[in-house]
């Protein structure tokens, strides 16, 4: 495997389907990005790429590409928020670590918020953070199965850890939270997410110390007894941080991660956290397209506000740069909450139709939600849809044509 991996080239942005790549150029675009600093090849031995993202989408890399750009952006949604509610910016913070980094999908924004020496990753995978310091130029440390043995000297204002936590058993969780917090400059901000109990897996049930070990993982090569899946309460990552020097302050965000984990930030001792408000990205896709006569096409779908007490306030289809087209809600879609189990909010369904004198033949369609959080999410098509390029969200099936 390792040497069929490494004689594998890594996959160039250049290589996939022209008009996925506009899909990605676009949305990187809309965050006021730049997508040939954000387009770098992805290293084939990027386990979180091949062996996780690819193989859901069944190999296609476009549909992947598309999926780990659409990703990466929610991911820095969250971080912004963290930055922008505790230091007030990317101006204002100074050392910035991203723990358990993996191949740094992160750091393709980061590079662009920040300077390189501002920039700290650190992974087991030796390979991930040599690669990412050849890339970026960025500072990196090789971390260990055992906190204990971890060798970092530099202190930093804000340590992200994503979906490093939601695979620690509980031992494991104490010392390598304490281990991080510890390297916290005064006034910093560690965060880091888990799985919530309410994502345990159907039929099974939540252990009374609050936290719920499998010993299997995504991982190829990462022993279960330091990598698995957990599943916590609120009680315990509570009581967990409760050990922690200073009684520091903390919040948590129901899925402020990724599509399914939970965000803890935690202030250094007597750093205030109250002004931090991480809202989730609004997700949504398109499911079918009917044919209709004279050229035009009905499309509808489903969106979806994930972050409670907040809701969606705006759906738009744009194209060329500019709206066509405001879409009201049509229904709920409460079928679409098997997957989101837990959900603060109904998703709802939209539908839309457009014609000729509203589309040109190749233009591409960017439904965008925007929601009262701040926080817009796209999902796109291509006019007249000639063939399944939906994959936004959850809907991993192909667009339904009528
Ligand atoms: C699910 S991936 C998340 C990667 C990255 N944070 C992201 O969101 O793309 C988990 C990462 O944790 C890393 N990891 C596992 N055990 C670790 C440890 N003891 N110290 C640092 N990183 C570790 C893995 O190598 C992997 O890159």
């Amino acid at each position: 495997m390792a040497v069929e991996q490494a004689r594998a080239p890594d996959l160039s942005f250049d290589d996939i389907d022209p008009r996925y790549r506009a899909f990605i150029e676009d949305y990187i675009g809309l965050y006021g990005l730049d997508a040939a600093a954000f387009c770098r090849p992805l290293p084939r031995a990027d386990e979180m790429f091949f062996k996780a993202i690819l193989p859901n989408y069944e190999q296609d890399a476009s549909i992947a590409a598309f999926k780990f750009t659409e990703a990466t952006l929610r991911h820095f949604d969250t971080v912004r928020q963290i930055v922008d509610g505790a230091f007030g910016g990317f101006e204002k913070l100074g050392s910035f670590l991203d723990f358990a980094s993996g191949y740094g999908r992160l750091t393709r924004i980061m590079l662009q918020k920040l300077r390189p020496d501002q920039i700290h990753v650190a992974d087991i995978y030796k390979d991930a953070v040599d690669w990412q310091r050849q890339a970026f130029g960025v500072a990196g440390t090789y971390s260990t199965p055992d906190p204990a043995h971890l060798q970092h000297a530099d202190r930093h204002d804000l340590i992200f850890v994503g979906s490093l936590f939601s695979h620690l058993p509980a031992e494991l969780f104490h010392r390598w939270l304490a281990a991080l917090y510890g390297l916290l400059t005064p006034g910093g901000v560690l965060a880091f997410s888990v799985h919530d109990e309410s994502f345990l897996p159907q039929g099974e049930a939540m252990d009374a110390s609050g936290i719920r070990y499998f010993r299997f993982s995504e991982s190829g090569s990462l022993d279960a007894d330091i990598y698995g899946m957990s599943y916590v309460s609120e009680a315990f990552v509570g009581e967990a941080i409760g050990r922690l020097p200073g009684r520091p302050a903390w919040r948590r965000f129901h899925k402020g991660a990724y599509e399914n984990q939970d965000l803890y930030v935690v202030g250094a001792p007597g750093k205030d956290v109250s002004n931090v408000f991480v809202a989730s990205t609004p997700m949504g896709g398109f499911e079918t397209a009917t044919h209709l006569t004279n050229g035009t096409v009905e499309f509808s779908g489903w969106a979806l506000e994930r972050t409670p007490g907040r809701r969606l306030t705006r759906l738009s289809v744009q194209l060329g740069g500019e709206t066509r087209l405001e879409v009201a809600p049509d229904c709920e879609r409460p079928d679409v909450l098997t997957h989101f189990p837990k959900a603060a909010n109904t998703p709802i369904g939209w539908r839309f139709r457009l014609g000729p004198e509203l589309a040109r033949p190749g233009e591409m369609i960017r439904l965008r939600m925007d929601s009262d959080s701040g926080l817009f999410g796209c999902a796109y098509a291509e006019f007249p849809p000639r063939f399944a390029m939906t994959y936004a969200g959850w809907s991993r099936r192909a667009l339904r044509q009528g």
